[in-house]
């Protein structure tokens, strides 16, 4: 099949294989210039098939030459599907860390599920013996109650009132207005249980009782505070609420953690990114393009993966830690800067409907399709793909 852009609702339908391929290789390219840091051995991903948990397990595979094993949620290819942007990036994340000689394994299942918990757990035992970080990087729509069988989902939403705003549309490179609902207590209560602290909570519980956890154990989750812009949407919306839990579930951990094991549990602010979630917050398209424009004006742009890289050498495992009130690390600070977020704000409100023309919608646009492995220029987007001459023996991935 020829594979083109698929894409309803800002969301991609397919991906390409061999563009994936261009663009896993372009993220090991990067990392290879990173400074190395002495970091963790043996690392659990929850989340790490893209966006930060992917940065993040490539930044630590190779700048700190850590083991990985990531559990994430992604659709295989099928004779009419090409399969997810995430499968593909797990495929070749496996091929290309290889070459590393350290040992890298994916499971691609439901993380919130009992029995993905265990499968992992059997894992860790089997090739890592303990791990001595575990990311949890899940950004999910829904999840399972599994007392009442109901598939729960979250809702980005306002609270209190009803919000009108636009978003881009990536497909049609326009901008298209936007009106949302504010949030019942229903779907506020839904959103923190998709995507607070408890399934976090229930992961770092079960590593403890199956003794999977090594002394000095650190865990870390990534939020977002924003400066005030967004607030609206995201802090005072449902997601800040999961945010809000996320965030106390963190603290509550902590303290457990490093009397048992002088560890610790740790919350990072991160920049707003172009990632798959990104797009499904309305408002943050035009935001991160605007940014995107002003943070490289003014030379303080950072890569998805330099981000992560800087986080964990400098701020996780540096001495150069940066903390708020909440004790939040603030590897966001650049984007928070009073200038950076003046002039994004001021852009914002300039460029209006002619937000499209922005340089930082162009980039935004093509991140988002590079993603998704589209718009490489040297991927043969005219090539016949027959999705049944990939195999996958050669790597370690099981689709539970
Ligand atoms: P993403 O959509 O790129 O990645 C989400 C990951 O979660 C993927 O690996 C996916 O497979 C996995 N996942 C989803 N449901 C799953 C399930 N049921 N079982 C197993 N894995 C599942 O998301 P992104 O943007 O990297 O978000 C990760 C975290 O970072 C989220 O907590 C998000 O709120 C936070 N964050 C994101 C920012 C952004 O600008 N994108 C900014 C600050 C924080």
């Amino acid at each position: 099949m020829i594979i083109t852009p698929s894409i309803r609702s800002n969301v991609f339908l397919n991906a390409h294989p061999k563009g994936i391929q261009a663009y896993i290789q372009s993220l090991f390219n990067e990392a290879e210039t990173f400074k190395k840091f002495r970091g963790p051995k043996n690392v659990l991903i929850i989340g790490g098939s893209s966006g930060y948990g992917l940065a993040s397990r490539v930044a630590l595979a190779v700048a700190s030459e850590a083991n990985t094993l990531n559990v994430s949620f992604e659709g295989a290819p099928s004779d009419k599907r090409t399969g997810s942007a995430g499968f593909w990036n797990n495929v070749y994340f496996l091929e290309e860390a290889k070459k590393l000689g350290t040992k890298h394994v994916d499971i691609v299942a439901d993380a919130f599920s009992e029995h993905t918990k265990k499968e992992v757990i059997a894992r860790i035992k089997k090739d890592f013996g303990k791990v001595d970080l575990v990311i949890y990087s899940l950004a999910a729509g829904a999840r399972p109650n599994p007392q009442t069988g109901d598939l729960v989902r979250s809702a980005l939403k306002p609270v209190g009132e009803p919000l009108d705003g636009d978003t881009i549309d990536v497909a049609t490179k326009t901008l298209k207005p936007l009106h949302m609902d504010a949030a019942t207590e229903e779907d506020i209560q839904n959103t923190v249980y998709v995507m607070g602290g408890s399934d976090w909570e229930s992961w770092i519980t079960y590593l403890d009782q199956e003794n999977v956890l090594d002394q000095g154990i650190k865990t870390i989750s990534y939020t977002y505070v924003g400066s005030g812009s967004m607030d609206k949407i995201y802090r005072a919306g449902t997601i800040g609420r999961a945010k809000d839990d996320l965030e106390a579930t963190s603290l509550r951990m902590n303290t457990w953690l490093k009397e048992k094991y002088q560890g610790e549990s740790l919350i990072s602010s991160s920049k707003a990114v172009v990632t798959k979630a990104s797009v499904f917050i309305p408002g943050i398209t035009s935001y991160i393009a605007c940014l995107l424009d002003v943070m490289k004006e003014k030379g303080v742009h950072e890569t998805t993966l330099a981000h992560k890289h800087r986080l964990f050498k400098d701020m996780v495992y540096g001495d150069l830690r940066r903390v708020d009130h909440l004790h939040r690390i603030r590897i966001d600070h650049y984007e928070m800067q009073e200038d950076i977020q003046e002039a994004t704000l001021n852009k914002l409100n300039e460029a209006k409907s002619n937000i499209v023309d922005l340089q930082g919608t162009h980039d935004f646009v093509k991140e988002f399709h590079h993603i998704h492995g589209f718009e490489f220029d040297h991927v043969n987007y005219e090539e016949d793909i027959d999705l049944n001459d990939f195999t996958f023996d050669h790597i370690d991935l099981t689709l539970l």
